[in-house]
């Protein structure tokens, strides 16, 4: 990415954590960097609960995703230390381990499943029974079977994290545009702008889409530049405690069901989430707060005494295969941060890094290597010989 005049460097569409840490590190790097957002870190990075769990949430068949995630979340201590030097922000990191329990038998059976293929990759996590787990949480149900303890991981506060982000890429010199980006400008097949709602064009050297679940949505993009990113509704409830309720991130498997809760030093705790294919629609339901609320309880049956606080719904980018999309794209100049599903905010260090070296250096670093667009043409072309 040359550096040019009166132009940015990079214009990044987005202000998410992803986009907003990327621009971050870059402009650290002295390039020129623009932010465009109607409204800054106002999407999913809002409404998520900001786990840091690789391991706790390892999906069968996700190894490379899981290695990402681990090389992320080994990341966070330093992230997080020269983000609040630099912003002056507090971030609610806690590096505590998460705790997964087990309602009753056949939920103990799968979270033994998972243990041992953890232990088949190498991670090490501690089966607890179900009197160690409320050793550690007594406020836990009676009824736990079991469960295990990632006691690497951890969790953030996603909306300080984000003004964090804000405060520090301001004071390295990012611009903030609170516009909607609408269209890409291509001249010579090479992305060379973007067009605003107003209908101002600005122009960049490089342009990154790290727009979430709206990352197709601008006017312009050629055919098959960007994978399909499908928005996965998640509604979250937000519950405040004065008195100790729950000490660290405890996910549940409550007949086979998944629920999480995740404490903050200041009494808030985050209930989290349903996964919903519904499109853009971010409706919170009765139905889905019923679930929520009905597994939180079956594990924690205290919950019902907590203050009600926020309820909100997100929406999570999900790739084809649910994995990040992260790299030059098929047309020059525009590049993708986008896809990150389920673990955008676990995914921001390892993002941000990553993004930093393709665009600075024009280097795809390693453990980027399984992620860059290009693995969807690749597929592409199998499908089209089959
Ligand atoms: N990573 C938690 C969620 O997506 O609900």
């Amino acid at each position: 990415m040359p550096t040019s005049g009166d132009a940015p460097d990079l214009l990044v569409v987005g202000a998410g954590v992803i986009g907003l840490a990327t621009a971050w590190r870059v402009a650290r790097r002295g390039r020129a960097v623009t932010v465009l957002d109607p409204d800054p870190a106002g999407g999913a990075s809002r409404v998520a609960a900001g786990m840091l769990t690789p391991v706790s949430e390892l999906t069968y068949g996700e190894e490379p995703l899981l290695h990402l995630g681990i090389a992320s979340r080994d990341r966070y201590p330093a992230f997080v230390a020269e983000l609040e030097e630099a912003s002056g922000h507090r971030t609610g990191y806690r590096r505590d381990g998460i705790l997964e329990v087990a309602f009753d038998s056949d939920d103990l059976a799968f979270l033994n499943d998972l243990r041992r293929f953890q232990e088949s990759l190498g991670i090490p996590t501690e089966a607890l029974t179900g009197r160690e787990c409320r050793r550690l949480e007594p406020m836990l149900a009676p009824s736990v079977r079991g469960g295990l303890l990632a006691p690497e991981d951890g969790s953030i506060d996603p909306r300080r994290l984000t003004a964090a982000l804000l405060a520090a890429a301001e004071r390295a010199g990012v611009r903030l545009v609170r516009r909607r980006a609408a269209g890409l400008v291509v001249e010579r097949d090479t992305a060379a702008g973007v067009r605003l709602d107003d209908g101002t064009v600005l122009r960049a050297d490089g342009i990154l889409l790290a727009a979430g679940a709206r990352s197709n949505e601008l006017d312009g993009l050629p055919e098959g530049v960007v994978p399909e990113v499908r928005p996965v509704k998640g509604q979250v409830i937000r519950l405040r405690t004065r008195a100790p309720f729950l000490g660290r991130s405890t996910r549940g498997v409550v007949k086979g069901s998944s629920i999480y809760l995740v404490p903050r030093d200041d009494g808030e705790i985050v209930v989290g989430a349903t996964q919903e294919e519904m499109g853009f629609d971010t409706t919170v339901t009765a139905g889905g707060l019923w679930q929520l609320l009905r597994d939180a309880r079956e594990l924690l049956p205290g919950i019902t005494e907590l203050e009600f606080a926020e309820v909100s719904a997100g929406l999570r980018p999900g790739s084809p295969d649910n994995a990040p999309v992260l790299g030059p794209s098929a047309l020059p100049g525009l590049f993708l941060a986008t896809g990150h599903f389920r673990n955008g905010v676990l995914l921001t260090p390892v993002t941000a890094d990553v993004m930093t070296e393709i665009l600075v250096d024009g280097t795809v670093p390693e453990v980027a290597a399984p992620f860059t667009p290009d693995r969807f043409e690749v597929e592409a072309e199998v499908e089209a010989r089959a």
